[in-house]
C-alpha cells in the first residue's frame, strides 16, 4: 500500500524560549524537556506509530521535538528527562560497543546540543548516558542539568541523542529536535525573512513503516554471524518532514528563510525544486556566511544544515516541489526513486498583493566573521577513514586512524588553537565528519592516487598516520568546495578516495576568544562519521582538549 504524498500540512514543531524576560530584560531560563513513549501520526492513512519524542510534557511531545529558541548571550539550563520505558521499540546490537538497554536498567539516553560550544560534562558525551530516574548511568555521567552558555554566533544547531551504540535507533525512534540561536542586534539589521510565519525550521529524514503504522528497521542486519542487528547503513522509503510523510505547506508569494536540518541516519539529500527556483543560502551548520550564496541545488549529508531564502514570488507555477536527487549510499548507491526523490510540495498563493508587503531582503554582506588561517595552524593531523570487512566482503565495522573508540585519545587539541586536519577516506562512501566543539572551514579536497597502498597500510599497520606520512599524498585531481560551503562548519562530507583538507578552530569563531569554562575537563568530546549506524560500530574517536 502506497502512501499518498503530499496530504498532510506541514507542522511547525512547539517553540520552547530558552530564556525569560524579567522587567523586559532577557535573564537565564532553566528548562524540563522530557523522552516519552507516544504515538505520533506521520501520515493521514498511516496508523499512529510508537515513537520516542521530546516533549515539555508527555502530551506536548512531537517528532521532532519543540525547537528550542535560545538568545546569544543568555544561559539555557536545561535537564533533559527520561521518562522511557525499559524496552526499547526498534532492535539494537549488543556486539557493538553499546549501552545495554534492559528490563532492569531501561534504556540509555543522552542528549548532545550539536553544534553547541560548552563544556565537556554539557556536551552529551556518548559514555555520559543514564536511564528513567536517572536510575543507571554511563561511565562518565556527572550531572542532571546543562548549561549552555549560547555564546557562540547566532544560527541552527540540533539537539538529538547520543547513546554509545544506541544512537542509530534512538534517533530512529524520533529522539531529534531544532534549537536555534538568535542575536537580534546582529541579525535584525539584515532583514532577513523573520518571524514565527516566514522563518521556519525543517527537520528532514527517511523513515520505513509497517502496515500497522510501527517504524521497520531490519533486525537482523547485513552480516548477521557477526552482527546479528547492525547494518552499514538505514534508510527509509518515506521522506519525512517535521514529523509528517511527504507534507505540503502553503506559502505567500515572498521569501522565506528555511532552517533545513538532514536529521536522516544515513540519505544524503541533494535538494532542488522542481520548477528551478534558486536557493539563496544565509548560513550552514550554525553559522552565517560572509555573503549570501544562490544555489540551485544543496547537498546536505547526514547532519549538514542549510540555512536558505527562497523567494516564492520568482515562481512562475502555482505549486513547487522540493526534489532530492541524492543516491544512496552516497555517492555510488541505488539512484533516488519516485517516493524518496520527493520531500515537500510547495503551494504558491496565487494573488500577487503580499509581495509588495513583504519588507524582507537579502542583504550583500551578512557577516564579517574571521577566515580561518593557514598560517595560524598550530598542529597537522592525519585522520584515515577505512572500512574493514568480513570474508564474505560485508562491512563489518569502520575504524578512524585504525582505532576503536575505546582507545585512548589521540587527537588532544590545545583550547584556542587552529589545527590542520588532513581526513583520508578511503572506503567507497562519503562520510560527513562531525567534530564537537570545534568550527572549521573545508580548504580542499585531493584525489588520493596510490589508494590501493593505503589500503594495505591500513589492514596491516595499526599506526594509520605513520602509514600516511611515509606514503605521502601525491597531488591528485583537486575538487573545489562549492561556495556556499566554504563558510564555518561542523560537520563535512568526506569524498571517497579523496583527502580533505579542513582547517578547525577551538576557540569562538566570531570573537577569536577563548571559551570562558574549561575545555579540558572530563569527559572531553568526540568526533566522529555522522552516519549514524557508522558513529555507532566505532567510527567515532575521542576529542580530549588540553591547556
Ligand atoms: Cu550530531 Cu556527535 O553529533
Ligand atoms: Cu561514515
Amino acid at each position: 500500500s502506497k502512501l499518498e504524498m503530499f496530504v498532510d500540512e506541514l507542522p511547525d514543531m512547539p517553540r520552547i524560549q530558552g530564556f525569560q524576560l524579567v522587567r523586559g530584560l532577557p535573564r537565564r531560563r532553566s528548562l524540563n524537556i522530557g523522552m516519552y513513549n507516544v504515538l505520533w501520526k506521520f501520515h493521514r492513512d498511516l496508523p499512529p506509530t510508537p515513537v520516542f519524542a521530546y516533549g515539555a510534557s508527555r502530551s506536548t511531545a512531537t517528532v521532532p521535538g519543540p525547537t528550542i529558541e535560545a538568545l546569544h548571550g543568555v544561559d539555557t539550563y536545561l535537564t533533559w528527562l527520561n521518562y522511557l520505558p525499559p524496552k526499547h521499540i526498534l532492535p539494537w546490537d549488543p556486539t557493538i560497543p553499546t549501552a545495554v538497554p534492559s528490563d532492569k536498567k531501561g534504556i540509555p539516553t543522552v542528549v548532545h546540543l550539536h553544534g553547541g560550544i560548552h563544556e565537556p560534562w554539557s556536551d552529551g558525551h556518548a559514555d555520559s548516558w543514564y536511564t528513567s530516574g536517572f536510575r543507571h548511568t554511563g561511565p562518565t555521567w556527572t550531572n542532571k542539568t546543562y548549561r549552555y552558555h549560547n555564546l557562540q554566533q547566532p544560527g541552527t544547531l540540533w539537539y538529538h541523542d547520543h547513546a554509545m551504540g544506541l544512537t542509530r535507533v534512538n534517533l530512529l525512534a524520533g529522539l531529534v529536535g531544532a534549537y536555534v540561536i538568535r542575536q537580534p542586534e546582529i541579525e535584525s539589521p539584515l532583514g532577513l525573512p523573520s518571524g514565527d510565519e516566514f522563518d521556519r525550521v525543517l527537520v528532514v529524514f527517511d523513515r520505513s513503516f509497517r502496515v500497522d503504522g510501527s517504524l521497520y528497521m531490519n533486525s537482523t542486519g547485513n552480516n548477521p554471524s557477526i552482527h546479528p542487528q547492525w547494518q552499514p547503513e538505514y534508510f527509509g522509503d518515506a521522506i519525512i518532514v517535521n514529523g509528517k510523510a511527504w507534507p505540503y505547506m502553503k506559502v505567500r508569494r515572498r521569501r522565506y528563510r528555511f532552517r533545513i536540518i538532514n536529521a536522516s541516519n544515513a540519505r544524503f539529500f541533494q535538494l532542488l525544486f522542481t520548477n528551478g527556483l534558486k536557493f539563496t543560502v544565509v548560513a550552514s551548520d550554525s553559522a552565517y556566511l560572509r555573503r549570501p550564496v544562490e544555489a540551485r541545488e544543496v547537498l546536505l549529508a547526514p547532519s549538514e544544515i542549510a540555512d536558505v531564502v527562497v523567494d516564492f514570488s520568482k515562481s512562475k507555477a502555482g505549486t513547487t516541489v522540493l526534489a532530492n536527487n541524492a543516491s544512496y549510499p552516497y555517492p555510488s548507491g541505488d539512484p533516488v526513486n519516485e517516493a524518496n526523490g520527493r520531500v515537500i510540495k510547495f503551494i504558491v498563493e496565487q494573488s500577487p498583493e503580499e509581495y509588495s508587503s513583504d519588507t524582507s531582503k537579502v542583504p550583500k554582506w551578512l557577516t564579517r566573521y574571521p577566515r580561518a588561517r593557514l598560517s595560524e595552524a598550530s598542529q597537522t593531523r592525519y585522520i584515515a577513514m577505512f572500512e574493514y570487512t568480513s570474508p564474505a566482503d560485508k562491512p563489518t565495522h569502520l575504524y578512524l586512524n585504525g582505532l576503536p573508540y575505546s582507545a585512548p585519545a589521540t587527537e588532544t587539541p590545545r583550547a584556542g588553537a587552529t589545527e590542520l586536519w588532513y581526513v583520508i577516506n578511503l572506503t567507497g562512501d562519503n562520510h560527513p565528519l562531525h567534530i564537537h566543539l570545534g568550527l572549521f572551514t573545508v580548504m580542499d579536497q585531493t584525489e588520493i592516487q596510490d589508494g590501493e597502498k593505503f589500503k594495505d597500510c591500513m589492514t596491516n599497520l595499526k599506526d594509520a598516520v605513520r602509514c600516511h606520512l611515509s606514503r605521502h599524498a601525491s597531488g591528485g585531481r583537486k575538487v573545489a568546495v562549492s561556495a556556499h560551503e566554504r563558510g564555518w562548519k561542523n560537520v563535512y562530507k568526506m569524498m571517497p578516495g579523496y583527502v580533505t583538507r579542513v582547517l578547525v578552530r577551538f576557540s569562538y569563531i566570531h570573537s577569536n576568544s577563548s571559551y570562558p569554562f574549561d575545555p579540558t575537563s572530563e569527559p572531553g568530546y568526540v568526533y566522529h562519521c555522522h552516519i549514524l549506524d557508522h558513529e555507532d560500530n566505532n567510527m567515532m574517536r575521542p576529542l580530549k582538549l588540553i591547556k
